[in-house]
């Protein structure tokens, strides 16, 4: 008689968990605060106590690398390689892995192998790099844990160049797998409607909505933070915007995309003429008839997708792209044939025999490329509208033809921008594992911070500092800012940013507006930092880096020994300072916060509820990136709150008599019913708090404060620390997580 009661029983099942519609289809604009627990250790199966770098130091990489080698010039039936030489398509299959790299919020890249799950496994650019991975499967099942995907997958692109020639600037390991799909990287605005069939690509929604302007006209830009022309694309279309075979705007197209990447002219000229140089492009059955991608594949594709219903489905009918070719007559070499024949041959527009549009030499006698299966046969070489592009574009010819002038310097900046684009996400050096590492100060793309050549501060430095620094006359509130500003930089996307290295008192962080508070703060403390240094004989020292860090840990203890709950702020030295020269201005320029609500901030020009991105959703955008919990930024906001830390000095937010004392008051107010919430303007970016009773005006207020009260997640945290109980909770909490954030970047002392 159970049987009856199953939940599941009876022929009427309706849904299960996760059966659409989602809360999000319901509330398309609701903040999604759970997307701060997402891929969360839960998901790890490898557990919390597992040490990666450990396990990675005990592989013997040279051995490693010969047997990838050796498998790159096998050839396996189930997909036969190119040539016989499986290393075009792993390179190219390394590039699309870091590609997806944008500088404006450091998200994308090699760094978690984000490739093996929607949406990326699945994109139309990413075609047959499923066949990549699955093909080096039992070299990753080999080393197990002690290989991450992400590592194998760009070490495996650095051997197959190797292979073929291309002497390499070297490769570190240390990248952490993710567990599972990324759901909150935005990608763009358009929704592919159907994913399943190929030729969705093409008539996909158009590229406009991401794009202002015209190609060609002055303020052509594309929407931040994306990087891609075009949603599912990796970088640009090969056969031009709206594959209209326009190579001049390609070339726009590529400048603007290629930088988002941080790649320069030559950069980028090296990197996709250099990758060019090897494989092909396959187009030999047209698009419509390509079975779906690996995410929505049946089921006994087992993850594979893209099914190719002609012949054998692979080899000589492999269809990826839709463009048919190689661009050299070797292209399992390095050499300078791309270009040669770029320049050389007057190239005409024609199609592939899966309808896509392409480029062949007008000259007949042009040289020509073997087959990559059929023996004997001969074809015609091949160029992408892309690849036309860096003939028309004055300063990408520049480039070209300094690079076919001298190969050594094209293979000279092959290397290097590789380098770059394959570690460009994995942060500072200290990350970095494996014989290969490269250790010098001479790529500014890592935000080099020079080694520390002094004695650390010890327990009783720490303590007179402290007390020499609340000394200074500089308020608890002012401490607390700059510590808190040197810090919030930091992102967990790229690794980039943070306390270590003391930027906040370098060109271009102390110029901004949002750090104005900080430089009179900075000023007090250099004199201790030369006073401190001055008076040690053993060669010990304190960085400007760990003096602001210090500060803030001073005044927090003070303040939450006011509010009765005396507490140590933990503080771990060894901080240092970098210089100016070693700084890239232009690269740190993209974390300039357009809004923080941690401080309250939002720049002068923001106008983004009018795009549709509110004030609270950059402020979880930034949580998010600061990898706290949710409980993690309210107790961090409240407790900032409490010390008076807005940026302005403003009292939104600031609902207390006891400013710089770290009392629960902010949410006590908060979550009370005894006032009233106003919207102080149109746009209703600021509130009015009145007393319910009286009528009087009490406090101010932002969205970046109100959220904490009206979102309902952060509401259910926030009645927590607004509890008779809460106050200890609370002052535990923001001590944890201000330490947390104060050590993010602190991969010197973490692993
Ligand atoms: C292949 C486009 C940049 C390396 C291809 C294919 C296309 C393409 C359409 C053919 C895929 C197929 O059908 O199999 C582009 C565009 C780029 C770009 C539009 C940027 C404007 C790069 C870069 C690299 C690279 C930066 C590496 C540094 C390769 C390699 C192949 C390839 C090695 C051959 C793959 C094989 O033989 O299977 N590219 N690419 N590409 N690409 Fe690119």
């Amino acid at each position: 008689e159970m049987a009856g009661q199953c939940p599941f029983g009876g022929d009427r099942i309706g849904g299960v968990d996760g059966t659409p519609p989602a809360l999000s289809d319901w509330y398309p604009n609701r903040l999604q605060v759970e997307q701060l627990h997402h891929n969360g250790p839960q998901a790890n199966p490898l557990g919390d106590d597992f040490n990666y770098a450990e396990a990675f130091n005990s592989i013997n990489l040279e051995e490693l690398k010969q047997e990838i080698k050796g498998f790159l010039t096998s050839s396996v039936d189930w997909w036969p390689s190119d040539y016989n030489n499986y290393g075009p398509q792993m390179i190219r299959m390394a590039w699309h892995s870091a590609g997806t790299y944008r500088i404006a919020d450091g998200r994308g890249g090699a760094g978690e192998a984000l490739q093996r799950f929607a949406p990326i496994n699945s994109w139309w650019d990413n075609g047959n790099t499923d066949k990549s991975r699955r093909l080096i499967w039992p070299i990753k099942q080999k080393y197990g844990a002690s290989l991450s995907w992400a590592d194998l997958i760009v070490l495996t692109g650095n051997c197959a160049l190797e292979i073929m020639g291309l002497p390499t600037y070297g490769f570190a390991g240390g990248r952490h797998d993710a567990w599972e799909a990324d759901t909150s990287t935005y990608w763009g605005p358009e929704v592919v409607k159907d994913l399943k069939t190929a030729d969705s690509f093409d008539s996909m929604v158009s590229r406009d909505k991401r794009w202002r302007g015209q190609n060609g006209d002055a303020d052509y830009d594309l929407e931040n933070p994306l990087a891609a022309s075009h949603q599912a694309l990796i970088y640009v279309n090969p056969e031009g915007p709206y594959a209209n075979g326009d190579p001049m705007g390609s070339a726009r197209d590529i400048r603007v995309t290629f930088s988002r990447m941080a790649m320069n002219n030559e950069e980028t000229v090296a990197l996709i003429a250099g990758g060019h140089a090897f494989g092909k492009s396959h187009g030999m059955v047209p698009a419509a008839k390509i079975g779906a991608p690996p995410e929505i594949a049946p089921m006994e594709a087992m993850g594979l997708g893209w099914h190719n219903p002609k012949g054998s489905g692979n080899a000589e009918n492999t269809m990826t792209n839709g463009i048919e070719g190689s661009w050299t007559p070797h292209p399992t070499r390095w050499d300078n044939d791309y270009l040669t024949n770029l320049f050389k041959y007057e190239w005409k527009q024609v199609k592939s025999p899966a309808g896509a549009l392409q480029w062949t030499p007008t000259d007949p006698d042009a040289p020509k490329t073997p087959d990559a299966h059929i023996p004997g046969q001969m074809n015609a070489l091949m160029m992408m509208t892309t690849d036309i592009a860096f003939k028309v574009d004055p300063e990408y010819r520049k480039v070209c033809e300094k690079f076919l002038g001298d190969f050594d310097a094209f293979t000279q900046a092959f290397s290097k921008a590789w380098y770059k684009l394959t570690h460009r996400d994995m942060g500072p050096r200290e990350r970095y594992l494996g014989p290969e590492k490269v250790n010098e100060n001479d790529l500014l793309w890592q935000d080099p911070i020079p080694v520390a050549d002094y004695a650390l501060v010890d327990a009783a430095d720490v303590k007179t500092l402290k007390e020499r620094i609340l000394a200074t006359g500089v308020s608890v509130s002012d401490l607390v800012y700059t510590a808190f500003s040197a810090a919030v930089t930091h992102r967990s996307s790229d690794k980039r940013g943070g306390a270590n290295g003391g930027r906040l008192a370098l060109a271009p962080q102390k110029d901004w507006a949002v750090n104005s508070r900080t430089v009179p703060v900075i000023a007090a403390l250099r004199p201790l930092m030369e006073q401190f240094n001055g008076e040690q004989t053993g060669g010990k020292k304190v960085s400007l880096a760990d003096l602001i860090v210090l500060g803030g840990c001073a005044a927090l203890e003070k303040a939450a020994a006011d509010a009765g709950v005396a507490t140590e702020v933990p503080f771990t030295p060894g901080r240092r300072d970098t210089t100016q020269e070693l700084t890239d201005i232009e690269m740190f320029t993209w974390l300039k916060p357009v809004a923080d609500g941690f401080r309250n901030y939002l720049d002068k020009d923001f106008s983004s509820i009018a795009q549709g991105v509110a004030p609270e959703e950059m402020f979880l955008d930034k949580a998010h990136l600061l990898s706290l919990t949710s409980p993690e930024w309210v107790a961090l906001t409240g407790g900032l709150r409490a010390m008076n830390a807005n940026h302005d000095g403003s009292a939104h937010g600031i609902f207390t008599d006891r400013v710089g004392v770290l009392t629960n008051d902010f949410f006590t107010v908060l979550t009370s019913t005894d006032y009233d919430w106003t919207k102080a303007d149109g746009q209703a970016m600021t509130f009015t708090l009145d007393d319910r009773k009286t009528g009087e005006k009490r406090y101010t207020a932002t969205r970046a404060d109100l959220v904490f009260g009206s979102n309902s997640q952060l509401r259910s945290v926030a009645e927590v620390y607004a509890g008779k109980d809460g106050h200890k909770r609370f002052v535990k909490a923001f001590v944890k997580a201000w330490d947390k954030v104060m050590m993010l970047d602190r991969y010197d002392v973490k692993i």
